[in-house]
């Protein structure tokens, strides 16, 4: 005869053990979430379309559902299907304070978040108010006209938090632009006419730090961000910036290289003329910009 002892602990272990299939078998799958997602990690394998490598490569431009390439300088719609989905829940606030054309504007609507975005351009602004619906205007989407340096420009977000029982944003998407690659228009509080790359940094940084003070603690930002090249010499604007986020306070979490097919115009055009100059310089042509992820230290702090 067995020992007693031994024999109870596994009569007791089996009884177990037959429980747990049991509920199991019965019980409907519980779901684990982390507080600033909607990904079931019980479920980790159903989410192909979730990026976690480092590399994203995209073959084009997403398309539909709002979604076009109407404004020189906008980011591919996936940048915030990616981000939106990986960083905040349903119903969540994204604050971007570079809205341009409203591409994270149309991709929270679609992804049912709420978004505050703010853009300089007072015409741009209204072009971007046609595209959403106006039963979402001012209530789940407000965008606002104004400069993300100043100080008034982050009232006005905090009251706009305020009036979406909010305390603070989920989620912060900064895309400014690449220094003066682009110029976006003649208002002197656009980065994109700073008197200097030192000057557009300072600029960028205000923005930063105003971003974290409207952002939630433990919560998530990304930069969208490219280099550039000056005089013959690579400028390396997306690890500058980088670390001017880390001077505002917030801590990286990921630098993500994204390559740029699918977001030029008439690139077959002028692809022969950039090849030949690449050749004749030394250099090579950019085909990559920067996803690069921060995180607010701190307890997360759902709110109400
Ligand atoms: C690279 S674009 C953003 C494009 C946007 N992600 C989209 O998909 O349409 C940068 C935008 O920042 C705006 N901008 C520049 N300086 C600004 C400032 N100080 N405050 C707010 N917006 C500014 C420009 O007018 C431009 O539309």
């Amino acid at each position: 005869m067995e020992n007693e002892p031994f024999y109870r602990l596994k009569l007791l272990l089996l009884i177990f053990l037959h429980y747990n299939a049991l509920t199991m078998a019965t019980s409907p799958k519980s779901s684990k979430h982390k507080p600033w997602s909607d990904i079931d990690l019980n479920c980790w394998r159903d989410y192909d379309d979730i990026l976690t490598d480092s590399l994203w490569l995209f073959p084009n431009r997403a398309s539909g559902e709002g979604h076009q390439l109407d404004y020189h300088g906008n980011y591919i719609p996936q940048i915030a299907t990616q981000i939106l989905t990986r960083y905040t829940k349903k119903d969540e606030i994204v604050l971007d304070l570079f809205l341009g054309a409203g591409t994270t504007a149309i991709e929270a609507v679609r992804l049912e978040r709420r978004c505050i975005g703010v853009e300089l351009k007072s015409d741009l602004l209204e072009y971007v108010r046609r595209k959403i619906s106006p039963d979402l205007l001012d209530s789940r989407i407000h965008l606002i006209q104004g400069d993300s340096t100043a100080s008034e420009t982050m009232r006005r977000i905090a009251h706009t938090l305020r009036s979406m029982q909010a305390e603070a944003a989920h989620l912060l998407i900064l895309h400014p632009p690449y220094d003066d690659i682009i110029k976006f228009s003649n208002h002197p509080a656009d980065l994109s006419n700073a008197a200097s790359t030192n000057a557009f940094l300072d600029s960028f940084e205000m923005v930063a730090q105003n971003g974290y003070n409207l952002l939630a603690p433990g919560r998530f930002a990304a930069l969208v961000i490219g280099d550039k090249y000056d005089n013959g010499e690579l400028v390396p604007l997306g690890f500058w910036c980088m670390e001017r986020m880390n001077r505002a306070g917030f801590k990286t979490k990921a630098i993500i290289v994204k390559n740029i097919e699918g977001n030029e115009k008439g690139k077959g055009k002028t692809a022969n003329l950039w090849r030949y100059r690449a050749l004749a310089g030394g250099y090579y042509i950019f085909k990559h910009e920067y996803i690069i992820v921060f995180f607010k230290p701190g307890n997360i702090n759902r709110g109400p």
